[in-house]
């Protein structure tokens, strides 16, 4: 079954990460059935909004450990790479959906999205420094540009969890529902954006974007070398091993 399931109704593609045994960890399989998707969105004139969601009550527990001892050294070839310039670039609308854990590239990928619906019981976390790397994804320009400099230092440097009211406060999350009400809620607020003027909703995102697209095409890159690096290292090999041999 893909890891990725796409479905296309009244203009509104949804797309699920689906891998429940592993929390959703996204692997190289996921990371390209997710850049995919929002090719296909982005193509597709019948689609107006992306909603992004997670399958079995959980968003993704970040980037799969095991496929990061195998990962890809071309910042050019590497899956993960590819769906952040994707979804980085996306030009349609992308409403999160999060349920459950939202870890890692599962925080940072909000910050490339247009409006984030928490679940009450969602909890974030950006592990990265536990395991001995850095933020991703253009993280280290947006996150402090959105939440301020001494709350994104709180959340990378510390690392710790924080729930779906503390996203809400810090302003990565848009809205805070009750679990059951998470996926009616956000294709409600995907309806309302896919009944607007689809021009005006392009150019308005294109222009909210606007600002931080060439800093973050070569923060990226610089980010993305340095966490290649930080990833062959053995502490990071060796905490990453830690983690799933407990599993054992
Ligand atoms: N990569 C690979 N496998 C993962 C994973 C990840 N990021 N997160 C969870 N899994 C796997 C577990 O190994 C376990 O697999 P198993 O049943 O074959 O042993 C399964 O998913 C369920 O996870 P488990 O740890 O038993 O669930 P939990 O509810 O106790 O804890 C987490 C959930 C997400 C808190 C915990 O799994 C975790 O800390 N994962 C790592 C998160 C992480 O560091 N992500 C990368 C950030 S850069």
């Amino acid at each position: 079954m893909s890891v990725v399931r796409t479905e296309l109704k009244d203009g509104i593609l949804s797309i699920v990460m689906s891998r429940i045994d592993k929390k959703n960890a996204i692997n190289a399989d996921m990371y390209l059935g997710l850049k995919e998707a929002i090719e296909f969105a982005d193509k597709n004139k019948d689609v107006k909004v992306m909603l992004i969601s997670g399958d079995g009550g959980c968003f993704t527990s970040g980037n799969d450990l095991f496929d990061f001892l195998n990962f890809k050294d071309d910042i050019k070839t590497n899956p993960a790479l590819q769906f952040i310039h994707t979804i980085k670039n996306a030009e349609k609308p992308i409403v999160a959906a999060v349920s459950g854990l939202a870890i890692g590239i599962g925080v940072t990928m909000l910050l490339h999205c247009d409006i984030v619906v928490a679940s009450k019981d969602a909890i974030f976390q950006m592990p990265f420094v536990n395991l001995g790397l850095c933020p991703e994804a253009g993280s280290t320009v947006i996150l402090p540009q959105l939440v301020g400099y001494q709350n994104a230092a709180k959340l990378t440097l510390l690392a710790e969890t924080f729930t779906a009211e503390d996203a809400l406060k810090l302003g990565l999350a848009s809205y805070v529902v009750e679990p059951e009400e998470l996926l009616s809620f956000s294709n409600e607020i995907a309806k309302k954006i896919s009944l607007k003027s689809e021009k005006a909703v392009l150019t308005t995102k294109r222009l909210l974007k606007n600002s931080f697209k060439t800093l973050l095409d070569t923060l990226i890159d610089e980010e993305s070398k340095t966490f290649l690096e930080l990833l062959k290292t053995k502490e990071v090999r060796d905490n990453i091993n830690n983690f799933l041999n407990k599993k054992k």
